[in-house]
């Protein structure tokens, strides 16, 4: 009984975590693709997605206290609760984004098991924003 009830886990649990992650997908690149690019650009209008991932990791190693964090400031854009106060100064505080809560957990996740490779200019930018590591 045990086993099947495993069993019956994996079965249910592999679509849904499937879905999941195309849903995180689809979320990125519909709502927040339009402001965070994975370059800078001439019409930058927000951080692009490399540096905002590399603010939360350096925070939150961990996926879950990534995802617990960066769905709260989906939820709420609270400028006290900022991990990027330079990106605030430069480009004003982020507008609020409509979202169901199973939404912010998958956009969350798929910003979190993305692999946005690293721009060629950002590790000397990040130096500049924040000295030498
Ligand atoms: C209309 C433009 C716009 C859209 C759409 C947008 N953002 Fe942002 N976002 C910004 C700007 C501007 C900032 C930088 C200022 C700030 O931190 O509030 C920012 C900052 C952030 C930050 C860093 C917050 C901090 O200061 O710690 C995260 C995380 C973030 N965005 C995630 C997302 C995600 C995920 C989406 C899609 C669901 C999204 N954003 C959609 C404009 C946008």
């Amino acid at each position: 009984m045990k086993y099947v009830l495993i069993a019956l886990f994996i079965i249910l649990a592999l679509p849904v975590s499937a879905e999941e992650k195309n849903r995180g997908k689809e979320i990125f690149t519909t709502v927040c693709f339009a402001c965070h690019k994975l370059d800078r650009g001439p019409n930058m209008v927000a951080p692009p997605i490399f540096g905002v991932k590399n603010h939360y990791l350096q925070a939150h190693p961990d996926r879950d206290g990534f995802i617990r964090r960066l769905s709260s400031w989906l939820e709420k854009q609270d400028p006290e609760k900022s991990l990027m106060p330079g990106a605030l100064r430069r480009f004003n505080l982020m507008p609020p984004v409509v979202l169901t809560p199973e939404d912010r957990v998958a956009v969350a996740g798929f910003i979190y098991d993305a692999d946005f490779s690293e721009p060629s200019w950002y590790a000397e930018h990040y130096q500049k924003e924040h000295g030498p590591k």
